[in-house]
């Protein structure tokens, strides 16, 4: 019988009998794993006797436990853990692109994402173009060379989405591979594997590790395919510690509750903000007023809690508004406990010019605000009070 996603946050990955009996997956911490002699070690290397890795880099048990929990929740047949979201991406794309490609980005993508695109893979000889963020125009940028799309489904800060089963038949229709970083939405709210989507990454330091505490990433996708990510990993070395993959087990186990109440309050603040004098513009993909409601209604169970509104006035304004908030912390990052607030102009884009952030799409009126589990009530008399000062 298919469990729901609820009961795959507790129990997926983890081994009923655990060591020492323990209810809870053991955190093992050793970097070797020794063999009881050398017919084991010769048994082991033939593929004849089946037992953990021999060296950390190249894994370790509660990695193990995380990763098939990771891929129970998006629906995948392997995971890969890794040292953070960006280490997700960087190690995907080095291992599935080879030189003399194309890859289409949609241009509203994770910044630093867009920049080792345009920056780095470029020096290997792999060609990129970055194309307005829909289905039409991800179609028009592909040309004969192209291998790979990589999108995200919502992006940030404007919470657009993509329509991914159509993305992933065109995809398919024209043999390209499809990389679809879901941080925003979570498991729990859209599942891109499901929509044919090849490979889905994410920042697990968000929502699924949920307690601002962690740095994580994972890929999510065919095994054979995470399998040459994990050879290229263990390579690189850009591993979750063992003690990572034991918090983020941890705070998986709430994941479905979390969410639930993410998804209630994010959608709760949204509509306030809507509605109120010194708000001119909300983007949330829950509301009908967001372009993409149509595509996110269809394809997402609940819409996360990132939220991003323009205010009446301009970047003084909104640091007036977000110096008087007492409940959210000015930081970046999203998806924890703590709700956090900031001006992506004054965050992200602090190097970049007024001209060159207008340019990027970037306005000067802008906050995001990243809802936690406070009480949705508190947050709204919170902003409440701290939108009355401008
Ligand atoms: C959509 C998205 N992708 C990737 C990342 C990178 O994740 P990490 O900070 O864990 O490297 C972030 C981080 O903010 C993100 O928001």
């Amino acid at each position: 019988m298919a469990r729901s996603i609820d009961t795959l946050a507790v129990h997926a990955g983890e081994h009923r009998e655990k060591a020492h009996d323990s209810l809870v997956t053991p955190l093992i911490m050793a970097t070797a794993y020794p063999f009881v002699n050398t017919a084991e070690l010769h048994a082991y290397f033939k593929g004849e006797h089946e037992r953990g890795e021999e060296y950390g880099r190249y894994g370790n048990p509660t990695q193990e436990v995380a990763e098939k929990k990771l891929a129970a929740l998006d629906g995948g047949e392997a995971a890969l853990l890794t040292s953070t979201g960006m280490s997700a991406i960087v190690t995907t794309l080095l291992s599935i692109l080879k030189p003399g490609v194309h890859v289409v980005i949609t241009a509203d993508s994770y910044r630093k994402t867009r920049v080792f695109v345009r920056e780095f893979l470029a020096k290997f000889g792999i060609e990129h173009t970055a194309c307005e963020p829909s289905l039409a125009g991800i179609q028009a940028a592909v040309t004969a060379k192209t291998r790979l799309i990589i999108t995200e489904s919502p992006t940030n800060p404007y919470l657009n989405c993509i329509d991914l089963t159509g993305l992933a038949a065109f995809a398919k229709a024209n043999r390209i591979k499809t990389m679809v970083d879901a941080t925003l939405a979570t498991p729990y709210n859209l599942r891109p594997i499901e929509h044919g989507i090849d490979l889905v990454v994410h920042s697990a330091t968000k929502y699924l590790g949920g307690h601002n505490d962690l740095l994580a990433g994972v890929v999510v996708g065919k095994a054979e395919m995470i399998q040459a990510i994990r050879e290229h990993q263990g390579m690189f070395g850009a591993l979750a510690s063992p003690f990572t993959a034991y918090m983020l087990i941890r705070g998986l186990k709430t994941f479905a509750v979390r969410m639930e109440r993410q998804n209630a309050s994010g959608l709760r603040i949204a509509r306030f903000l809507e509605a109120h004098p010194k708000v001119a513009r909300v983007w949330y993909p829950g509301l009908e007023s967001h372009p993409a409601h149509a595509i996110a209604k269809a394809q997402m169970r609940g819409f996360s809690s990132l939220i991003s509104f323009a205010i009446k006035g301009g970047i003084e304004e909104g640091s007036k508004v977000i110096d008087a908030c007492t409940i959210p912390y000015l930081a970046p990052s999203l998806g924890g406990p703590e709700s956090l607030i900031e001006q992506p102009a004054l965050m992200s884009y602090y190097d970049k010019s007024p001209e060159e952030r207008a340019r990027l799409g970037i306005r000067e009126d802008l906050i995001r605000l990243s809802v936690g589990l406070e009480s949705a009530d508190d947050l709204i008399a919170d902003l409440d009070q701290a939108l009355n000062r401008i």
